[in-house]
Formats: structure tokens, sequence, C-alpha cells
């Protein structure tokens, strides 16, 4: 998905007390960085952070971050976050392959909202969902791995199901229509969700784990 170019976006990123300018050095760190041990919670294309932004707002007592690899979307998250005094969220800039570079076994949860779906086979590799991103995030997780996802993109749900079911992940909830289940799934809706929900698109929605 291609971004409008945004003029200094390097400097305006890069002027935020939010974002981590080398990740790298806070491996096996980041609860000396959010200066506790709470739970760290990660967004995975965060985009313009609405997601990660409100919940680190109602959820004080967890550390949140968010990664981004888009220069556009980092910028507009900074600027999201202007004005605000949150103690437990960071951002990283950087692509998500990277992950453990950044991180040890410090990660309680991923966030994989409305993620690229890419849909050609080709392209499998570069879903989020893939064998070798689950097995990149078992480089970060602390003991139990806990992912949610959200899309709304059915060929791409069903088929981070299969492999995440394949990679021996149990289903503690999953949605075919998150926004329309008869008992209400607590949810914070991402910038994308919002404008799919008012053009009537169903989100799904699953929450798996894995209890080593
Ligand atoms: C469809 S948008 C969803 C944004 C946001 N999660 C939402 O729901 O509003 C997907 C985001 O993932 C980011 N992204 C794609 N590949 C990435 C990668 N390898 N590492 C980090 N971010 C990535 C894109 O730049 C884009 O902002």
């Amino acid at each position: 998905m291609e971004y409008n170019v945004i003029k200094n976006a390097d400097k305006i990123v890069n002027a935020s007390s939010y974002v981590v300018k080398t990740p790298k050095n806070y491996k096996n760190k980041w609860a000396t960085l959010f200066g506790n041990k709470n739970p760290i919670k990660l967004e995975l294309g965060m985009g313009r952070g609405d997601f990660i932004i409100e919940m680190a707002k109602t959820n004080p007592n967890i550390n949140f971050i968010g990664l981004e690899i888009s220069d556009s979307q980092m910028v507009m998250a900074v600027e999201n976050l202007q004005n605000s005094n949150l103690q437990n969220i960071k951002l990283i800039h950087a692509d998500a392959a990277l992950l453990a570079e950044f991180f040890g076994k410090e990660i309680d949860t991923i966030y994989l909202t409305f993620s690229e779906p890419w849909p050609k086979a080709i392209d499998e590799k570069k879903r989020f969902t893939h064998g070798s991103y689950l097995r990149l995030y078992d480089k970060i997780f602390k003991k139990t791995k806990h992912i949610i996802l959200k899309t709304d993109n059915k060929g791409f749900f069903a088929y981070s199901l299969c492999s995440l079911s394949n990679y021996w992940y149990v289903f503690k909830k999953i949605s075919l229509d998150l926004h329309h289940e008869e008992i209400p799934i607590k949810n914070v809706m991402t910038n994308y969700e919002k404008q799919y929900l008012k053009e009537g698109r169903p989100i799904y929605y699953c929450d798996a784990i894995f209890e080593g």
C-alpha cells in the first residue's frame, strides 16, 4: 500500500519523544525504558496509531508499542500523540521483519490489525500470519503466545486461521462479524476499522493463544 509522501517526515518522527530511535538498544530492556514491569503489547502496522493510542489511554497499567514502516503513517501517529502525556506508549519506525533485533522474550500480545492481506501466492511470505512470521514472534513472546487479529479480508482471515492452527495456536474467540455479536466483544477500533464499519463490511476477528 502506498501513502502520500510527507516532507520532512524523518525530522518530524525523530523529534517525537514517543519514538524510540534506536530500538535495538532496548532489546531485553523495555521494562527499564517504561520504568515498570507491566505487560508489553505490540501492534504491527499501526498506521496512524488510532488503536494503540486509545489502548494506551484506557489501559494505564499496560505498556503499548506501535510499529510502522511507512513514513507518512508514522508522522500521523506522532501528530496524534501530540499534546498527550502518556507514559505507557512508544512507537518504532521500522519493518516488522526486524522484530527479533528489537525484542527479547518481552512481549505479551501482538495485535495484527487490518494487516496487508498480500493476496497473490507469490507474496505469501509477506503475510503477518505466514509461518515465518509466527516463528519470528516465538522469539519475542514471553511464555504464552497471544495474537489478536482483525481484518476485513475474508481470504486473509481464512489463511490466518489455518496458519495459526497449523502452528498449534488455539482460538479463545473467533468472530465473523465483530460488530454484530450477540454478546459484544470488548473492542477498540482502528482507523481502517472505522471506515469499513461505515461501509457496512463485516470485520473478522480472532483471539489466539499458545500456552507453552
Ligand atoms: C491497511 S494498513 C492498517 C493500519 C492500521 N492497523 C489500521 O487498522 O488502521 C496496514 C499498515 O501496515 C503497515 N505495514 C505493512 N507492512 C509492514 C511491515 N513489514 N512492517 C511494519 N509495518 C508494515 C503499512 O504501512 C500500513 O500502515
